[in-house]
């Protein structure tokens, strides 16, 4: 199996997870990224079964309609039962590196209200140790110089995504060479530089449910 169907194999399994929670006034929490898309993919099927999603991106909103799913404002939501993204790490407390399509803010957002947060991924995103892959750090315009030599102070090495403005207006600074220990710890210290508005460290809203797809099939963690 390659990684694409291993993405596809991944989709299909929180969608058969989600399935039997389904009623038509419930309305999911849809995350960002290729497998993300592999899980709004198989969400068509299911269309006249539920009422809409919620969106983490301009372009998972955009996919989601072309398939015809309603989407709605997360201000007009009260609550989600489920919220389905993909990670660009993940270790075994299931905290999470996010943010490698530049949607942290609103992933961190819509995650904060569902109940449950099922991580996908293939398993090429396990990890023991987050910080292989550079941490996205979503910063206000003009204190993106400023916030990069704080990270510096922090030990990382900061390098600016040109040419990525996120949904929000914002720019990204990817951070690499941080030792990430205490995932908590350093989530909530990145949070306070002035000019953040957030970081891609899932570790405060870490998932509640992984589902990991493995050639051998999908496993499921939690
Ligand atoms: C986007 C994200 C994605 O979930 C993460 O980058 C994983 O993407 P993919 O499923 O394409 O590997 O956080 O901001």
């Amino acid at each position: 199996m390659n990684q694409d169907q291993l993405k596809q194999a991944v989709g299909q399994a929180a969608v058969d997870y989600i399935r039997p929670h389904l009623d038509k006034d419930s309305i999911i929490g849809v995350g960002t990224g290729s497998t993300a898309n592999c899980f709004i993919d198989a969400l068509a099927a299911l269309k006249h079964d539920f009422d809409g999603a919620v969106a983490s991106s301009e372009a998972s909103a955009q996919r989601l309609r072309d398939h015809g799913i309603e989407v709605y404002d997360l201000n007009q939501v009260g609550n989600l039962e489920f919220y389905i993204d993909g990670a660009d790490e993940i270790n075994a407390r299931l905290e999470m590196i996010k943010g490698g399509g530049a949607a942290l803010t609103r992933e961190k957002i819509v995650a904060a209200v569902a109940k449950t947060f099922i991580c996908v991924a293939d398993a090429s995103k396990e990890v023991d140790l987050l910080g292989d892959f550079p941490l996205p750090v979503e910063v206000i315009p003009m204190a993106r110089s400023y916030v990069a030599r704080e990270l510096v102070k922090l030990g990382g090495d900061p390098v600016y995504r040109e040419g990525v403005v996120t949904d929000n207006g914002n720019h990204i600074l990817d951070v690499f060479n941080l030792r990430i220990d205490s995932p908590m710890e350093l989530e909530n210290r990145i949070n306070q530089i002035v000019g953040v508005v957030t970081n891609g460290l899932f570790a405060q809203r870490a998932a509640d449910v992984l589902l990991l797809s493995t050639p051998q099939g999908v496993q499921q963690r939690q």
